[in-house]
């Protein structure tokens, strides 16, 4: 038994399945996690000495790599001055300020601790604006685990929610409506069966929680106008792609403005914090202005801050966007036998047969297997990629292209196998 094999099973004695979030345990692709004593720049250092090129980045936060100066040095700087105060202080102003030069239009942010409290707050607001109790998701997107978003489609096109885990209320679940993707007929039908109940639309604009499905502009324009037409409001959750298609969301990539942005991830730069973002009008809703209630002890926290303002200042340079930019040219033009769908700095194997899908429903359980022997072929070969067929890789500013030669080398060499 090596080091993290007898980690594993020390672990499994203390915390549920051995993990502190449940796709760290391996279970999709086999085997066990592999633990990590240390990151410098795009590599991550196990706990037997091993170094893998990490495309996972700590699930998207990371766009900078493991250990960057800056955000060292800022943080470093952060926590000797005292770790929380439990009041104001001046970085929440400034982190809030660089996120708002990001999101033209938009007023104010709520910095909040997870992408997950990032979404329950935007729908918050929603509900108290609306005065509306739904709100409609799409099949396949991810939005953190509030009990609400925990709704998947059922068998029908258009479909009440059905918790998809359990513990959730039916009562909760009911007030999810749940659309598949790109299909602007379930999307009507659902406004006209359901439209002056629904506070909010909510979507990943690039879905990238079940594989990367990208959606067609004009269906998300769609999306668009029916929430206008049934004053619905649309709120983007933009926790993986805020900032990471240039210092903007990705709303301006398909020019679709939302009414509420979710951030998260990158805004912290690796630490927890996320964001709401929105206009003065449905925002200073929320308390201490408003009736709508929302609130955290470890919100807008200092160090975690400090890590946000860092990678924010590092990003709005331009150079990281143009080096991704570059890193993504290179990877389209690698001769390739393997099919992959690429959006920016976001990677994803397509292990099905035809176009890349666009509905979580087109994704074959089939893509499972080769993924496994690719992910097994990836750990040997000291490359780290998300363990699971549906989970994305993130480019960082510290990738080379030779890190991308080798990941697909690897790939086609174990599914030639
Ligand atoms: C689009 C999206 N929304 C929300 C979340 C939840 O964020 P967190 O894990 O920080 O609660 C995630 C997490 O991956 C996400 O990808």
């Amino acid at each position: 038994m090596d080091r993290h094999e007898s980690l594993f099973a020390r672990a499994q004695g203390v915390l549920p399945g051995g993990v502190s979030s449940p796709v760290r345990a391996f279970k999709s692709v086999g085997g066990h996690p592999r633990y990590i004593v240390r990151g410098e720049g795009a590599t991550l250092v196990g706990a037997e000495g091993e170094r893998w090129t990490d495309f996972c980045l700590a699930w998207g936060p990371l766009i900078l790599g493991h250990a960057h100066p800056s955000i060292v040095e800022a943080v470093t700087r952060s926590v000797r001055d005292g770790v929380a105060f439990g009041t104001v202080h001046e970085g929440e102003i400034e982190l809030g300020e660089k996120i708002l030069q990001a999101f033209p239009g938009r007023d104010r942010v709520r910095l909040v601790c997870t992408g997950t409290e990032a979404v329950m707050t935007a729908l918050r607001i929603a509900r108290g604006a609306t005065g509306r109790p739904k709100v409609l998701k799409f099949g396949g997107c991810y939005h953190g685990h509030g009990d609400g978003m925990l709704v998947k489609a059922g068998s029908g096109l258009v479909t009440l929610g059905v918790g998809d885990s359990a513990g959730v209320s039916p009562a909760v679940a009911a007030d999810t409506v749940v659309v598949p993707l790109d299909d602007e007929q379930a999307l009507d039908d659902a406004f006209a069966k359901w439209g002056d109940e629904i506070a909010a639309a909510i979507v990943e604009p690039l879905p990238a929680n079940n594989g990367l499905l990208t959606q067609r502009p004009e269906w998300l324009r769609h999306l668009r106008a029916a929430c206008t037409k049934h004053g619905a409001l649309l709120i983007l959750d933009e926790v993986i792609t805020g900032f990471r298609f240039g210092y903007h969301g990705y709303e301006r990539v398909v020019d679709v403005p939302a009414d509420l942005t979710t951030l998260g991830k990158i805004v912290g730069g690796g630490m927890p914090v996320a964001a709401v973002v929105g206009r003065a009008a449905e925002m200073d809703l929320l308390a201490p202005k408003g009736p709508v209630y929302q609130a955290g002890t470890m919100a807008g926290n200092p160090v975690c801050v400090a890590a946000g303002i860092a990678t924010l200042d590092v990003l709005a340079k331009g150079d990281v966007y143009a080096h991704l930019d570059a890193l993504g040219r290179h990877f389209d033009a690698l001769p390739k036998r393997s099919r992959w769908v690429r959006q920016g700095p976001i990677l994803w194997p397509w292990l099905g047969a035809g176009e890349p899908p666009r509905t979580d429903s087109a994704i074959p359980s089939s893509v499972r297997a080769p993924f496994g022997k690719m992910h097994a072929a990836w750990l040997e070969a000291g490359i780290y990629f998300p363990p699971s067929a549906f989970e994305v890789g993130f480019l960082c500013s510290a990738h080379t292209t030779g890190d991308l030669d080798r990941l697909v080398e690897v790939a086609e060499r174990a599914l030639d196998d």
